[in-house]
């Protein structure tokens, strides 16, 4: 697991192509992001991304993908980003979720989040969001 920084800008939208392919995000978004105060970005090297904001005591998951799927990559960078964020004095963690991504709410389940909200019809295929949250320990 390593820290992404600007010059992973590349990598980091080549992963997401794979992992949303109906939703690519290119290296000059990434690196704009990175660019951001509080934003933190880990890269799994079997295959795998995770962009986090952190704000104050809260933060919240932008983005996370794998290019191996159900190898543990996923799970591994949410526990790390998780983490970090408990380091940096976070004290809630905040994500959205498409409601038919049954993949990622598993993972959310699993680690402990909880929906906060519905978004409907939220995203442009008309599919409704869910809002997520977990209190850190
Ligand atoms: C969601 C995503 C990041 C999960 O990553 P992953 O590396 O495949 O997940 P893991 O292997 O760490 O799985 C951890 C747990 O999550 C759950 N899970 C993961 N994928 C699942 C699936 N397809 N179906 C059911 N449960 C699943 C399981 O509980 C799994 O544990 P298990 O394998 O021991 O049963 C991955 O599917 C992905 O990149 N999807 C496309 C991008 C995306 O939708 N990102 C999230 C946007 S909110």
């Amino acid at each position: 697991m390593i820290s992404a920084g600007l010059a992973h800008a590349g990598l980091l939208a080549a992963m997401h192509e794979q992992a949303f392919p109906r939703d690519p995000w290119d290296a000059a978004s990434f690196a704009a992001l990175l660019a951001m105060p509080g934003v933190a970005g880990l890269i799994d090297e079997r295959g795998g991304f995770l962009l986090l904001r952190m704000v104050l005591d809260e933060a919240e998951i932008l983005t996370i993908g794998v290019t191996a799927p159900r190898q543990g990559i996923g799970l591994a960078l949410m526990r790390e980003g998780l983490r970090l964020a408990a380091i940096g004095g976070v004290r809630e963690m905040h994500l959205e979720v498409a409601a038919a991504n049954a993949a990622a709410r598993a993972l959310y389940t699993r680690l402990g989040f909880t929906q906060t909200g519905l978004r409907r019809a939220y995203y442009p295929d008309g599919g409704d969001a869910l809002t997520l949250h977990l209190v850190l320990a």
